[in-house]
């Protein structure tokens, strides 16, 4: 299927590349591009072959400067609804998809950027990148999930800082503050990024969709709460393939090898 916005790749180790494509636009969000992202998400989740999605940005500027300006302008109350559910949507499904995602932040995240990078399981950045939350200086704030998402991760002192100030701050001060888990060159991002998703990509699929499924689920209630989901989960990953294979592969004292789907 052909994208006009997005660029989508897939490999042989199972490893898939969604790469946001108007660089001369920063990558910006328009409401065409959010479309297509919400209808990839739903292809790619129902794709058992693909084990871990990355997803970064056209160009060496940007991974996304944020929403498309040119189409907030023309937005009154109700567009401006729509378009926030447009995007909330399309990240939603992100943030719910079965396999590990992770953002390959190569220059500005801003805005809706950062607010997809946020949504991801993780983020590595190159050194150039600069995130934000830019959007109390258009007179607005973020609708993609940002005055949600970054307190859960960074704390709420931290992330009304960065939204009340729309400040922009760098990937090394990202990383201070528990945004961002690595950063590196510019020219080491991609490979960083692989090789994490490549041991990922060779764990059992079923631990790593429970893994990510209690961590996400758990962290929105208390804590007993979050500790019966694990249970709960532990004792699936227990009934699987993957289990066995797992914990006989260390007792014979080789390396696991663990299905690639789980329909087989
Ligand atoms: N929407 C539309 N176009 C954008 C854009 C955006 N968010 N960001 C950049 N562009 C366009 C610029 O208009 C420019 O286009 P032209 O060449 O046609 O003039 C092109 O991309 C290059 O940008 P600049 O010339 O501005 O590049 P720069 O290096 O001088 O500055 C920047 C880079 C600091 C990222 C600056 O472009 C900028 O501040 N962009 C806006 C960032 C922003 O405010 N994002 C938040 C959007 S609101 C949002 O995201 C709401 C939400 O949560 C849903």
């Amino acid at each position: 299927m052909e994208w006009k916005h997005l660029l989508f790749e897939t490999a042989d180790d199972g490893i898939a590349t969604i790469t946001f494509n108007r660089p001369k636009a920063l990558n910006a969000l328009n409401a065409e591009l959010l479309g297509e992202l919400s209808s990839l998400l739903d292809i790619i989740a129902q794709d058992e072959a693909i084990r871990v999605l990355i997803l970064t940005g056209a160009g060496e500027k940007a991974f996304v400067a944020g929403a498309d300006i040119n189409e907030l302008a023309k937005c009154n109350a109700l567009q401006g609804k729509c378009f926030a559910n447009r995007g909330q949507s399309a990240i939603s499904k992100l943030q719910a998809l079965n396999i590990p995602v992770i953002a390959a932040v190569n220059g500005y995240a801003l805005g809706g950027g950062s607010e997809i990078a946020l949504a991801c399981d993780f983020i590595y950045a190159s050194e150039t990148a600069m995130f934000g939350l830019p959007e109390i200086t258009l007179g607005i704030i973020p609708g993609f999930g940002g005055t949600q998402r970054l307190p859960r991760l960074v704390g709420i002192n931290i992330a009304k800082e960065m939204i009340l100030t729309g400040k922009m701050i760098s990937a090394a001060e990202a990383r201070e503050i528990g945004m961002v888990n690595k950063v590196v060159a510019p020219a080491d991002l991609m490979g960083e990024v692989k090789k994490t998703a490549r041991s990922i990509a060779q764990k059992g699929k079923v631990a790593l969709r429970a893994a990510k499924q209690v961590i996400n689920a758990g962290i929105e209630v208390d804590l007993a709460a979050g500790c019966r989901m694990e249970i709960d989960a532990f004792a699936l990953c227990m009934a699987s393939p993957d289990a066995k294979e797992g914990t006989t592969a260390f007792l014979e004292k080789r390396k696991a090898v663990f299905k690639a789907g789980l329909m087989e």
